[in-house]
């Protein structure tokens, strides 16, 4: 387990991993933030296979391959919208979590990178966020070999102090 999870600060796109995971909306097509980034790094074959999909519940996830990303594979989640933590928010971003992990362990993925899903204009707040995050990536990695290695990759200082917060805090 020691050593499977890291928290990096860093963007996305550039890593060489055999999947970075999308922080997408239901509709798969694209959008700001992370996903305005994966969706320019990756060029114009990335829509036109994700205008397959037929879109993506909030909790779940798809793959497609990368494209022009150094990584093999994108997988899109779709995280929940904050609305105070009474609808189920929690429940839903730890979903999103698993099921990238469980899509990327079927597809013989060893490395994964995750952003902070729905800390941006989704609007979670990051300390809560980092704590699912840790807690359901350590408690995957428990029961599976694969994927081997998972970044939590932070855009800026405070996803950052956040992230590595509550990995060192995690039981
Ligand atoms: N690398 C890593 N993390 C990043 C990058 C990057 N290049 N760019 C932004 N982040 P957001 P959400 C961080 O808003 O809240 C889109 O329009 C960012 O700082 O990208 O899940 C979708 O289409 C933040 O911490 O995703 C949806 O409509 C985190 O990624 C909606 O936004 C997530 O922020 C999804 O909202």
């Amino acid at each position: 387990m020691d050593g499977r999870i890291e928290v990096i600060e860093g963007d996305i796109t550039k890593l060489q991993v055999d999947a970075i995971v999308n922080a997408a909306n239901s509709s798969l097509l694209g959008g700001g933030g992370v996903d305005g980034a994966i969706h320019r790094a990756a060029g114009p074959g990335l829509l036109e296979e994700c205008r397959t999909l037929g879109g993506c519940q909030t909790g779940d996830a798809k793959l497609t391959r990368g494209y022009n990303l150094p990584a093999k594979y994108v997988i899109h989640t779709v995280g929940p919208v904050w609305c105070g933590g009474t609808r189920g928010e929690e429940k839903l971003l730890e979903s999103c979590y698993r099921r990238s992990l469980e899509i990327a362990g079927a597809n013989d993925c060893r490395t994964v990178a995750f952003p902070a899903i729905s800390t941006g204009v989704y609007g979670y707040p990051m300390d809560l966020a980092a704590d699912v995050a840790v807690r359901t990536v350590k408690s995957f990695l428990k029961d599976h070999d694969k994927p081997r290695k998972v970044y939590l990759v932070c855009f800026g200082q405070q996803a950052f102090s956040e992230f590595q917060r509550a990995l060192a805090s995690a039981v």
